[in-house]
């Protein structure tokens, strides 16, 4: 079995206090509190206030993550946040919290791969550990979505939450850590799964304002057959560069988007549903947050702990994937 670089020393999250409940949305739009939980296991989801940007909860989830690694802001040498909406396009809002934290000695940017977006981070943040260009660094997942959220179409409205989750990422002890990692991109499907508009090749204008381009669509069937496939696939590549079957794996935790996606991931991949994590119920698909929010949960339900093999797999937009497998 490879012996692993790379391991997180501290995990945190934040998860802003407001709930969008199914109920709430049976009194917005032409839906029902079956029909989301039937199709997508979702009965509530955490929403952000106009205070609680995506820096903001980036920032509260490191402060816990460097607390439990017992570190110090200014222990740092690199902060990667992966979001898919960021305050704002420029400066990166990794910037926004090295200011917040004062972390004076790090260097910072933003991941943008979507969801996988934070198992992206945690393979470059493996890489500057391996060549010595940091020693410890903050990998955060933090996203807003429902401010790219479209509140009128139904069909992806009910899916999405706002959370953070950050991890301190340091060297292996040779033992616990990351054991493999994949990743994979087809950008031939970008408009499966898009926000049209907002960036610089549809500056804001009116038109595409009143055609609601600012935000998430969606083809939701054609997202799912792929985040299977590519789930799957991936889980299998990442198991077998660990040296590990599916009966080794303790935990699968998969990105929580759709509990049906969850369940069909796990079928592929060979590993029953008692040894899968699931929390989509609670908070939604909350994109790069949902697996560091995950693994957050399932350590404090005593599902997750030391010496358990786990697997992690993502899917989104791009279209992104990714798989890592840890030594917990
Ligand atoms: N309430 C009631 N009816 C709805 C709702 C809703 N919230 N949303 C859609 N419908 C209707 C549709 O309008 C359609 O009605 P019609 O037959 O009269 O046209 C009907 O339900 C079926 O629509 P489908 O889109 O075919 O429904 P499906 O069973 O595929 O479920 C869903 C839709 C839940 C979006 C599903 O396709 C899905 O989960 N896809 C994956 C999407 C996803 O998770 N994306 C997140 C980003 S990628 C990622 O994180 C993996």
């Amino acid at each position: 079995m490879k012996r692993p670089i790379a391991a997180i020393a501290g995990l945190g999250t934040f998860v802003p206090e407001k709930v969008l409940t199914n109920a709430d949305f049976e009194k917005m739009l032409d839906t029902s509190d079956t029909w989301i939980r039937e199709r997508t296991g979702i009965s509530q989801r955490h929403i952000a206030g106009a205070q609680e940007t995506t820096a903001l909860m980036a920032t509260e989830a490191s402060r816990r993550a460097l607390e439990e690694a017992g570190r110090a802001s200014a222990d740092v040498d690199a902060i990667i946040v992966s979001t898919a909406t960021p305050d704002r396009l420029l400066p990166s809002v990794a910037c926004e919290v090295q200011a917040a934290l004062g972390a004076t000695g790090a260097f910072a940017l933003d991941v943008d791969a979507a969801c996988p977006g934070w198992v992206y981070a945690l393979v470059v943040a493996e890489g500057l550990l391996a060549a010595g260009t940091a020693r410890r660094v903050l990998v955060i997942g933090a996203e807003k979505l429902s401010a790219i959220t479209d509140y009128t179409d139904r069909s992806t409205a009910v899916l999405f939450g706002d959370a953070a989750g950050a991890v301190v990422l340091e060297p292996s002890d040779g033992e616990r850590g990351m054991l493999s990692a994949v990743l994979g991109a087809d950008g031939t499907l970008m408009e499966l799964l898009w926000r049209p508009a907002g960036g610089t090749i549809s500056p804001p204008d009116h038109a595409s304002y009143n055609q609601h381009d600012y935000y998430i669509r969606m083809a939701g069937r054609e997202v799912f057959k792929n985040a299977v496939r590519s789930m799957a696939a991936a889980a299998h590549t990442a198991l077998e560069r660990a040296g590990l079957t599916a009966e080794q794996v303790d935990l699968l935790v998969p990105h929580q988007a759709n509990i049906r996606i969850i369940e069909a991931t796990a079928n592929h991949a060979g590993i029953p549903m008692d040894r899968v994590y699931v929390n989509v119920d609670r908070y939604g698909n909350t994109s790069s947050a949902s697996i560091p929010l995950a693994l957050d949960e399932a350590r404090r339900e005593g599902r997750l702990r030391p010496g358990m093999h786990v697997l992690v797999v993502t899917f989104g937009a791009g279209f992104t994937w990714g798989a890592a497998v840890f030594k917990w």
